[in-house]
């Protein structure tokens, strides 16, 4: 089976409604996720990546009933993670001289990943590769978008951007293109994906847009590797990627705990009950870290402009989520947020004091010392508790 894109450009990959954990468990995909492959039939056939190494097999069959693949004239590899060169041992082991178009860096990968000495031919920024008919592709590396050695290709005449995992969406659908599915699920799903995946790189995207914008190529397909086709105004999800990667924030401050007794999650609602006192234009949200998805949770945090996070001490540390989540947090590298810690504890402080060391650590500036109950809250620590929500947004 393939799809057309436009013309002679057809999508030959996997939709992937099961899929449910992405990265090992790193990610959840909801909504399954899609490994985008697509076919130009030119004067010369071109292949552009492949799909995730469950599905090979599958997916060479599926692309042998499309084009006879001793017909195939190149592969390009824009990114080697095997979600996108799954296939390449099988689809080579039958056209095993068929040249492979990509970064230097994707022959390190490739050959790690594989052990394969393939007909590998580097390709760097703005080199040409003439498809026939007029029109070429053009390759646009993108390192650090989010590997080493990812890369963009651009097809001259039909202005279609292939820009693997960047513009992607974890999202599963038969209907390919953004202005044929349900736009809250397709907006939810992309601002996750950015932040969860592309947040540590936001300085290479903001370069590789400002490098986009002065080729000045005209697009009227982003075809990224994961999700749908962006045809319909491609260029808003450029635009998104932009605002996300320049000091993102909305007016909201999420509050994140995890709790025993309800000791830490009483402090926490009573901060909430502050902060709205304070400032009842603010989107205050709380999540459970424990109970919540962590990358719904790393999601909310892309779009605060500050967050708290709070643990009962336990095991002279702070809780499993927590401590877990603090380590994503560290990763992704969020900018230009601010943050404060809170905590319950019997015996020492420590969970709050390792939390407000860890936002530290994380990027985070940490503008209030660490609210603390010795056991339960009683009266007087929900009272300081509301206090400290009204102290911590004057401090915004
Ligand atoms: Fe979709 Fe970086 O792989």
């Amino acid at each position: 089976m393939k799809k057309q894109v436009i013309n002679n450009v057809s999508w030959v990959g996997k939709n992937d409604w099961e899929l449910r954990q992405f990265h090992g468990y790193e990610y959840s995909t909801n909504r399954g996720s899609t490994y985008n492959s697509f076919l130009i039939q030119e004067e010369k056939n071109v292949l552009i990546d492949t799909v995730f190494v469950p599905f090979a097999k599958e997916y060479v069959s599926n692309l042998a009933s499309v084009i006879d693949l001793k017909k195939i004239d190149y592969i390009i590899v824009n990114h080697a993670e095997p979600d996108h060169s799954g296939a390449l041992p099988e689809l080579l082991s039958l056209i095993p001289d068929t040249p492979i178009y990509c970064t230097e860096n994707a022959v390190k990968s490739l050959k790690g990943h594989y052990y394969k000495d393939w007909n590998f031919v580097t390709v760097k920024a703005g080199d040409k590769l003439s498809v026939g008919n007029g029109k070429d592709l053009i390759f646009i590396p993108a390192p650090m978008l989010h590997w080493p050695d990812s890369m963009f290709c651009y097809l001259t005449e039909d202005n279609v951007l292939f820009s693997n995992d960047a513009f992607g969406q974890h999202f599963c659908s038969e209907l390919l293109f953004n202005d044929l599915v349900d736009q809250s699920e397709l907006a939810e799903e992309a601002i996750k994906y950015y932040a969860n995946i592309l947040n540590p790189f936001s300085k290479f995207v903001t370069k590789k847009i400002d490098e986009l914008i002065k080729l000045n190529l005209p697009i009227d397909y982003i075809c990224t590797s994961h999700g749908v086709i962006w045809r319909d105004n491609p260029l808003q999800i450029v635009k998104k990627y932009a605002e996300w990667a320049n000091n993102y924030q909305e007016n909201q401050i999420t509050v994140i705990y995890d709790t025993m007794y309800n000791g830490t999650r009483t402090i926490a609602e009573n901060i909430v009950r502050g902060i709205n006192i304070a400032d009842k234009s603010i989107n205050v949200k709380m999540y459970n870290a424990a109970t919540n998805d962590k990358n719904d949770i790393i999601t909310e945090i892309l779009k605060s402009k500050a967050i708290l996070m709070g643990s009962p001490t336990v095991n002279n540390g702070l809780m499993y989520a927590t401590a877990g989540l603090l380590e994503l947090i560290k990763g992704l590298k969020f900018i230009n947020k601010k943050a404060a810690a809170f905590g319950c504890y019997g015996w020492n402080e420590l969970a709050s004091k390792k939390i407000d060391t860890l936002l530290r650590e994380a990027g985070f500036e940490v503008i209030l010392e660490p609210i603390t109950s010795y056991w339960e809250p009683d009266a007087d620590v929900i009272d300081k508790s509301i206090e400290y929500g009204k102290n911590f947004v004057s401090l915004l």
